[in-house]
């Protein structure tokens, strides 16, 4: 091989690594950047007056296990991770709350209608018996939402329970 295209080839090479540098650099500043840019916490500063609970007395067990299994993107105030402080992992749970939010809160769950009550609970007890809800990789990370079959139906017979109140009530 000619000295001259052996040069040629060791300075593309060089170039090669100087482009690779730069763009990890670039990333690395696109990733600082990005981590001043925040979404506003879903951190209510008092409790809700219209939250499920105060009007559909639930026994302690199954407090629990709505509100470690639930919660965190069903009603107006969230437990954040450590790592919520990390964009774009912050933006990506600040997604899910919203939309967990749109779909049912249960901070608000009084302000429904009776009949739109009647279908999210029923949906309610679907997500949990399927084992839809909770979301997949929030069970990945959060261990105590890994609910068992028995917590599975509590919760189940709860959503069902609370349902026909609210079904006896419209009919009578
Ligand atoms: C990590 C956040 C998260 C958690 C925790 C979570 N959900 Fe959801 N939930 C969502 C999101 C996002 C949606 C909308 C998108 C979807 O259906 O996947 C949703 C949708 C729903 C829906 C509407 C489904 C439909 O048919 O439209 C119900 C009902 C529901 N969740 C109930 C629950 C219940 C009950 C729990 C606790 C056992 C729970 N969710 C836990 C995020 C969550």
């Amino acid at each position: 091989m000619a000295l001259g295209s052996k040069l040629q080839k060791m300075e593309n090479c060089g170039n090669s690594r100087h482009m690779v540098k730069k763009i990890l650099l670039g990333l690395l500043v696109l990733l600082l950047a990005i981590q001043f840019i925040r979404q506003s916490k879903n951190l209510a500063p008092t409790p809700s007056p219209a939250d499920i609970q105060i009007r559909h007395p639930i026994p302690p067990e199954t407090r629990r296990i709505l509100e470690t299994a639930c919660y965190d993107c069903h009603s107006n105030n969230t437990r954040y991770p450590w790592y919520a402080e990390v964009q774009p992992v912050g933006w990506w749970l600040a997604d899910h709350i919203k939309e967990g939010k749109s779909h049912i809160n249960f901070s608000e769950f009084d302000r429904l209608t009776p009949k739109r009550a009647v279908r999210k609970l029923e949906q309610c007890a679907d997500e949990v018996t399927e084992g839809g809800m909770p979301l997949t990789s929030y069970r990945f990370v959060h261990t105590d939402a890994r609910l068992t079959e028995a917590q599975r139906k509590t919760l189940a017979d709860w959503f069902d329970a609370v349902r026909t109140t609210i079904t006896f009530a419209e009919t009578n």
